[in-house]
């Protein structure tokens, strides 16, 4: 058995930004109620023709040149997306041609804003067990896709980007990632989802007149249940490996809502200053603001080796997850 430690991380955004005045131009909104309501100033925009893969591919990248490697030692790739270019192939098979990992097979992960921990989770028992030594796990979304224009409740909520992390052994001794906790409570589904596009509601003219090709989300429901589990979910994996909130150096929870966030720090009597926040530049980005703000916290120098961090999402489903790890670079 061999402990998997994360060893690169990497990101990216679209270069189009869309500020919060932008979106009163053709919004019943305002600047100020999004940002006392969510946090959020701006979001990053794909271009007609850019797509999650072109994202996933474009982080990808940057992490293997941070690693030092190429592309063809790559065993596995796991992209964690509610955003696939298409249903099928996955987004994993075209990353894997965009990139030239052409040793790797790979697979996508349907697990919304929780799906960057879940796959993290998934690609590490990969290396747990023996299978493969480099497993490329990616967070990609481009929400953009799938949000109404017309819609207030919505479309001021998310963005488009993609963040990476590399799993490999550990060397003996060294720690690497220590646990995680995944859960899923199917109760949540009715709440946060995309009616239409699968097989219980294939493509109709009338699916997209009533358009049921956009995220429809009972805002109050999910905001509920998150400032909740967010926190628990959080404690719950500090308690079970009998470390203190204090003990964190980096908590990189899901940026849905900076109200969610500044709750669950509250409850658990964390330091604001050892937060990961990114939502007020890229919005919510489903599976990708875990391992931006993971990567942004490595070049803010925010984060050294050997020092604890926690990750933590709650999103639709609903898919709670958090995982618990020591910095390896
Ligand atoms: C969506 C969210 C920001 C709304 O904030 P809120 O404080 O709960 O606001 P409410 O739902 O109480 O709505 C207040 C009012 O603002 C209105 N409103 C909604 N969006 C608006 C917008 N963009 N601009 C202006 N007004 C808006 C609503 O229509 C409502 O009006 P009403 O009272 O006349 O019906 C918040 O509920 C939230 O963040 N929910 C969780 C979302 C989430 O995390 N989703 C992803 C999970 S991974």
């Amino acid at each position: 058995m061999y402990k998997a430690k994360i060893t690169a991380v990497g990101y990216h955004v679209p270069d189009k930004v869309v500020t919060n005045k932008d979106l009163e131009k053709t919004l019943e909104t305002s600047d100020d109620w999004i940002r006392t309501r969510t946090g959020i100033r701006e979001r990053h925009y794909v271009t007609q023709g850019e797509a999650t893969s072109d994202l996933a591919a474009a982080a990808a990248c940057k992490l293997l040149e941070q690693r030092g490697i190429t592309a063809e030692e790559i065993d596995c790739i796991i992209v964690a997306t509610v955003t696939p270019d298409m249903f099928f192939p996955s987004t994993a098979c075209v990353v894997q041609e965009k990139i030239g990992a052409r040793n790797a097979w790979g697979f996508d992960l349907s697990g919304a804003c929780a799906g960057f921990v879940y796959a993290c989770a998934t690609g590490s028992q990969f290396v747990h067990s023996g299978a493969y030594r480099k497993v490329l796990v990616v967070g990609a979304d481009v929400m953009s896709s799938i949000i109404n224009p017309r819609d207030r409740n919505t479309y001021v909520l998310f963005g488009d980007a993609a963040g990476a992390v590399l799993i490999e052994p550990a060397d003996a001794g060294e720690e690497g990632i220590i646990d995680f906790l995944l859960r899923t409570d199917g109760s949540g589904g009715r709440y946060l989802n995309m009616p239409a596009g699968g097989s219980l509601r294939p493509a109709t003219h009338e699916t997209v007149e009533k358009e049921m090709h956009f995220v429809h989300q009972d805002g109050r429901a999910v905001f509920k249940y998150a400032v909740q589990r967010m926190a628990e979910i959080s404690l719950e994996i500090l308690k079970r490996n009998r470390v203190c909130a204090s003990d964190v150096a980096l908590y990189a929870p899901h940026q849905a809502n900076m109200r969610i966030i500044d709750a669950a720090l509250e409850r658990m009597g964390l330091d604001p200053s050892r937060c990961v926040r990114n939502i007020e530049k890229y919005a919510n980005t489903t599976a990708a603001t875990i391992p931006i703000g993971l990567a942004e916290a490595y070049q803010e120098n925010r984060i050294r080796k050997g020092e604890l961090v926690l990750m933590a999402s709650v999103g639709a489903g609903y898919t709670l997850g958090s995982l618990l790890f020591r910095w390896a670079f």
